[in-house]
């Protein structure tokens, strides 16, 4: 019912011609404000992000959508050589390079974007070894790439079990399983949409060719076998397959990392001086694969017989009891002490199947560790304990083990060639008669790893050389030396005195007494 001319609303009325003049206005800005927002167009900083999200998959989680709120902030910037990482869309892609360029780090953050673009997403981490890997790409992606996700529950850890492989489940459905190729069975009966592979040098290529059958999840637009490594031999497969265009490479570099050069003006940080001051002190092999990121061999390898392919034997947890033990020990405590645990199988083949190998240790600090990897309430007593000659470190070990120790028959040519005609694989049954067990070490010394020394005698064997002598004395023609470089050797010469021992001692002759 209308309001005749001049006459007034009731207080309650809600007709709308009779609200206040201001009310009125408030009301149609409000209204008009609220329509331009609808029709606004893109700012440019909504256009970068949808450009970023994009370039991963073309699809937008809620979270990131331009206008409404952000969730959980993650901040990491590519450089460089990292921006192609994220772009590339090869089935199968290496980044390599120098050490410590930031590569495990880009292929970690771009799995993670990638589980959370794509709901339902299947990305796997693997090494060679599970163990390898806890120490160093799961700290990566739970210190780094994945923190903040970690932090607000929008992801959890998933410890597995004896079927089941460990992994990282996203609230969107995606998952990140982690695992090594050494329990292929938990990671290999999936499928996935994208596999990261930490030091893929380690890798058979029967490895790498079974992990690209798994690559069907279907659930990203393209499926990829990304994987970093540094430089190895210039023959390894993983080159050979980049060269013949299977693999795509991508050459990453020290100063792509931002924690090393400073991304704006190129100039090397506090940090980077550091770092790059212990690259530059590596030597040989180490500092051209470490520093300049060349694929090189040695020159003048000492073990060329040295094949992993044939003398790399898998982990053996606990050899069979009726294998006899023995161990051998190279003093140092600046060097490395190292401690070699062997297996020798009834054919008389051996195996380094445990080490310790760590600087700055006493030989009292060092001795409860020996005990302890002995096991003695599960394995055998080991038939002899072999020294370098170090007196006074044998007398301490004595003390603490409470069993005698052996001076290592220590002379260095005939042991290198009894080395070499026990790595050769034999003409009867086409094995070897020495083994180096993956995963035997049993702590990685860290500051080892971080002066990119190595850290096991699997790292030493393959940059263990002849001295040719100086520069000078290779210019002026002088015979090389028939020694090996003193270098980075504490490894090689325990394993020196435990085949020394088998093969070079004269055996005691057994005489047939006549009753
Ligand atoms: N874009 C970045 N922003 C911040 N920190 C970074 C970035 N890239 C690399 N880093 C840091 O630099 C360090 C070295 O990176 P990373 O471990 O990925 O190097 P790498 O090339 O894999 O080394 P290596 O050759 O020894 O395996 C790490 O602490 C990593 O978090
Ligand atoms: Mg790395």
């Amino acid at each position: 019912m209308g309001i005749a001319k001049g006459q007034k609303c009731p207080p309650d009325c809600s007709c709308g011609r009779h609200r206040p003049h201001a009310q009125r206005l408030a009301e149609a800005k409000e209204a008009r404000a609220r329509k331009a927002a609808k029709n606004a167009p893109e700012t440019e900083k909504d256009r970068k992000a949808k450009r970023i999200l994009e370039k991963v998959d073309g699809k937008r989680p809620d979270s990131f959508a331009p206008g409404k709120p952000r969730g959980v902030v993650h901040r990491y910037q590519p450089h460089g050589t990292c921006v192609e990482l994220f772009r590339s869309r090869d089935n199968e892609v290496l980044f390599a390079g120098p050490a410590g360029t930031g590569k495990s780090r880009a292929c970690l953050e771009k799995l993670h974007m990638m589980a959370l673009l794509n709901p339902g997403m299947r990305g796997l981490i693997c090494r060679k070894t599970q163990t390898s890997l806890g120490s160093t790409a799961l700290v990566t992606f739970k210190e780094h790439a994945a923190k903040e996700h970690l932090e607000a529950g929008e992801m959890k850890w998933y410890g597995g079990s004896p079927q089941e492989a460990a992994a990282y489940k996203y609230k969107n459905g995606s998952v990140i399983v982690v695992g090594g190729m050494d329990k292929a069975m938990k990671i290999m009966s999936s499928e996935y949409d994208v596999v990261y592979v930490q030091e893929a040098t380690e890798l058979t290529e029967t490895d790498w060719e079974a992990i690209t059958t798994r690559l069907r999840n279907g659930k990203v637009s393209f499926q990829q076998l990304m994987a970093d490594a540094n430089p190895d031999v210039p023959t390894h497969w993983l080159k050979v397959r980049c060269d013949t265009g299977k693999t795509k490479m991508i050459e990453s570099r020290h100063e792509d990392n931002p924690v090393l050069f400073e991304p704006k003006t190129g100039k090397i940080t506090k940090a980077g001086a550091s770092y790059m001051g212990k690259l530059d002190a590596l030597s040989g092999v180490r500092y051209m694969r470490l520093r300049k990121g060349v694929w090189c061999a040695a020159e003048g390898l000492v073990y060329e017989e040295w094949d992993p392919a044939v003398n790399r034997y898998k982990k053996i947890l606990r050899p069979p009891i009726s294998w006899t033990r023995y161990i051998t020990v190279d003093f140092g405590y600046t060097n490395p002490m190292v401690v070699q645990f062997w297996a020798e199988d009834e054919d008389g083949r051996l195996y380094l199947y445990k080490e310790l190998y760590q600087t700055k240790t006493t030989v009292e600090d060092m001795a409860p560790k020996i005990v302890e990897a002995m096991n003695l309430k599960h394995e055998p007593r080991p038939r002899m304990i072999i020294c370098d000659h170090d007196a006074e470190g044998r007398a301490t070990l004595e003390k603490h083990l409470g069993m005698s120790t052996r001076a290592a028959k220590k002379s260095v040519e005939d042991g290198i060639q009894a080395v070499k005609s026990r790595l050769r694989p034999s003409e009867v049954d086409g094995r070897p008669r020495l083994y180096l067990c993956e995963d035997a070490l049993i702590h990685r010394d860290n500051e080892l790893y971080e002066a990119k020394k190595p850290t096991c005698t699997l790292e030493e064997i393959v940059g263990y050389i002849w001295d040719r002598g100086t520069a000078k004395a290779q210019m002026d023609g002088k015979p090389p030396k028939e020694q090996p470089v003193k270098e980075h050797d504490h490894g090689m010469d325990a394993l020196r005195y435990m085949i020394a021992e088998r093969d070079l001692r004269s055996r005691p002759r057994i005489r047939s007494i006549a009753y």
